[in-house]
């Protein structure tokens, strides 16, 4: 299972159920990334995204929410990953920080935007990351973006399984 997701330099990743940025580099590579893929979100996420990614099997766990036109609602993780045993597609955890939380001890794979800049006032953040249980595999680093003036970097790392 694979976690992508965008993180400042101090850990923020939300703010208002909302992203902190708009980086048309970073929504074109989670495109590219997560098509054709399943992506797993928690309810808050969907709602601030509003609509179920095209090109995508979308999964949306709550414990409120019955139903949303175009995407699957399970009640648990374990009851949507149950469900996809069978499944032969990739899986992507796209957020929040709730999911992130509760599924990095699941992840082998982990594709991070580190957007280097520091956000004060986030409320959302990712779970720390035990960066010597992870091996870096890609990284492509920008100055900046088109419209996104900092620096930002495409990291992607695999778990180190040991034995
Ligand atoms: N920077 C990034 O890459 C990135 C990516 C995605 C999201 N975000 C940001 O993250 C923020 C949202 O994160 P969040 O932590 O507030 O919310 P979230 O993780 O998106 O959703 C939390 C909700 O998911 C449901 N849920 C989570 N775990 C569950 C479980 N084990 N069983 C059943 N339901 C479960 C619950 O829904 P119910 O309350 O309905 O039960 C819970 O309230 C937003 O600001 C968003 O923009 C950032």
């Amino acid at each position: 299972m694979n976690i992508i997701v965008a993180i400042s330099d101090n850990g923020a990743i939300g703010k208002n159920n909302n992203l902190l940025w708009n980086i048309t580099e970073d929504l074109r590579y989670f495109k590219k990334t997560t098509l054709g893929s399943v992506v797993i979100m928690g309810r808050r996420t969907y709602e601030s995204i509003g609509k179920p990614l095209p090109g995508r099997r979308n999964i949306v766990i709550s414990r409120t929410l019955k139903s949303a036109p175009g995407v699957e609602v399970y009640h648990s993780v374990e009851a949507a990953l149950k469900e996809l045993q069978v499944c032969k597609a990739e899986v992507f955890i796209i957020g929040g920080g709730e999911l992130y939380r509760e599924m990095l001890p699941y992840a082998s794979k982990l594709y991070i935007t580190f957007v280097h800049i520091t956000v004060e006032d986030a409320d959302v953040f990712f779970p720390h990351i035990d960066f010597s249980q992870w091996r870096e595999i890609n990284r492509e680093s920008f100055n900046r973006g088109e419209k996104f003036e900092h620096p930002f970097e495409f990291v992607v790392f695999e778990k180190v399984h040991s034995l």
